[in-house]
């Protein structure tokens, strides 16, 4: 038996060297790389002895549906349909933005469902828990609290009452006593997410872990704990709105496509059912208002884009995008400018998405466009009006992936007229008259009512 072996690992990225370095070769930070004793396998986890047979794959018993569901009808579809049994999934999220409560009303309903939810709790007592669980009315005898930072005291409590579902709020302040590093560093975030994720195939309950974001937006600790673990949720939203979107980013089991949309509230998290809604701006469209439906997953939902148009005092115009990719709106107003003919090079133009939402589809491109002419021009574009389609850099409109269900989505939603690409066979709702344009110019007549396109 030969002894430990030390590697160091890179505290920002999880880059592994076998020597310690001033600098990580890979994050180009400085002062990352920490020692890390790979603990000795044969003595800390003897190998199950079940399972360990060859199976045919025809033998699996495939026909009992055993995914569990939480009950909180957003959070099952963005998991792909429910919990699988033996999963390991990753919530992550900035501070304070609803991570505890989110887990804390899955538990509450998984415990009216009949299943007993382990709650460890790291960061606050269970005090405070249950204070919390009181707000939104989660008190239930199936809820087990424990407050607790030892892996070894986790296990050992997974292990005696089995739980279906445990919730690990957060991998962060978990530690395992093998290892001589602090809770919280990379080498005890993969070590204790590794032993987590052992224990959850062999025992075959489903593990929920809350994990922090940096400052920059990715998972604190690193990388590896995303390819480790099943599935990764990340809980977004701008602090000062009150909705939050749900979105996959890996699912072993289901589709990364789905958004869960919620409202907070003071009484928890709230499903939201028709999101679209939410984004629009109530009463009559003002000069500088376009609405465009994005796809997020399989849902399309309808948002306005806000452009404001002034004189600049500088030399040269600013340009800002809030929920739009920067570079691609300063490529947009370029194309305005030079395809559509508008003088924009003397102003300063503003862009944003209406409630903190954020957009990376091309889809939007003419919208964009018809929100800046609609507020340099100061004129409204018409009322009721969606805008769909991808704009290329000779002021074409292209074609956008499943243009009927966002026609769909604004029918419902009282729109009356279209602006779309042309795209041929498409069902068109038969409240909705729809304009197939194939340049931004054709666009921008139909847009301020035909005729005056100066
Ligand atoms: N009484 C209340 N009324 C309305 N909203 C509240 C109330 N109490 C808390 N909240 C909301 O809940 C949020 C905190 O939720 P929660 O503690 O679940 O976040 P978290 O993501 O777990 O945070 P952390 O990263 O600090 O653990 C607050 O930012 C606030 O928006
Ligand atoms: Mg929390």
């Amino acid at each position: 038996m030969g002894k430990n072996k030390t590697v160091f690992l890179c505290n920002n990225c999880g880059y592994e060297s076998i020597r310690w370095l001033g600098r990580c070769p890979s994050c180009k930070e400085w002062n990352t790389l920490e020692e890390f004793r790979v603990p000795d396998e044969k003595k800390s986890s003897p190998r199950p002895l079940q399972n360990t047979q060859p199976v045919s794959i025809t033998d699996i018993d495939l026909t009992t549906d055993i995914r569990m569901l939480t009950g909180i009808s957003e959070l099952d579809r963005v998991l792909g349909g429910g919990i699988i049994p033996g999963s390991l999934v990753l919530f992550g999220g900035e501070p304070g933005i609803g991570k505890s409560t989110l887990l804390l009303q899955a538990a509450q309903t998984l415990a009216t469902r009949g299943n007993n939810v382990l709650y460890v709790t790291g960061e606050e007592s269970v005090q405070q828990v249950g204070l919390r669980a009181k707000r939104l009315s989660a008190l239930d005898s199936s809820i087990l609290l424990l407050a607790e930072h030892s892996l070894e005291v986790v296990e050992e409590a997974i292990r005696s009452i089995h739980p279906p579902v445990v919730i690990i709020d957060s991998i962060q302040t978990v530690f395992s006593d093998t290892l001589t590093s602090s809770p919280g560093t990379v080498s005890q975030i993969r070590e204790c997410t590794a032993r987590l994720m052992r224990l959850a195939k062999d025992t075959g309950c489903s593990i929920l872990l809350v994990g922090h974001v940096t400052k920059d937006g990715g998972l604190a600790g690193p990388k590896t704990l995303e390819h480790m673990v099943d599935c990764v949720l990340n809980f977004e939203g701008d602090r000062h709105h009150v909705f939050r979107l749900l979105r996959c980013v890996k699912n072993r089991f289901g589709s990364t496509n789905e958004i869960g949309v919620f409202l907070m509230t003071a009484a928890g998290l709230e499903v939201v059912n028709n999101p679209s809604q939410l984004f629009l701006s109530q009463g009559d469209s003002q000069p500088g208002a376009g609405v465009t439906a994005t796809m997020e997953g399989s849902r399309p939902l309808l948002v306005e884009i806000q452009a404001l148009v002034a004189a600049t005092g500088f030399a040269t115009p600013r340009r800002m995008a809030e929920g739009l990719d920067y570079n691609r709106v300063s490529l947009l107003l370029a194309v305005l400018e030079k395809r559509g003919g508008l003088l924009l090079q003397g102003h300063d133009i503003y862009v944003n998405v209406v409630g903190g939402v954020q957009i990376n589809e091309p889809a939007v491109d003419l919208a964009v466009i018809l929100a800046a002419a609609s507020a340099f021009r100061e004129k409204k574009l018409l009322p009721k009006l969606l805008v769909v389609g991808e704009v290329g850099l000779t002021g074409e409109v292209r074609a956008v992936s499943r243009l009927d269900q966002r026609l769909q989505e604004a029918a419902k939603l009282g729109f009356t007229t279209a602006i779309v690409p042309e795209i041929g066979g498409i069902k068109v709702p038969p409240s909705l008259e729809v304009h197939p344009v194939t340049s931004i110019s054709g666009a921008l007549q139909i847009a301020f009512g035909g005729g005056d396109n100066s």
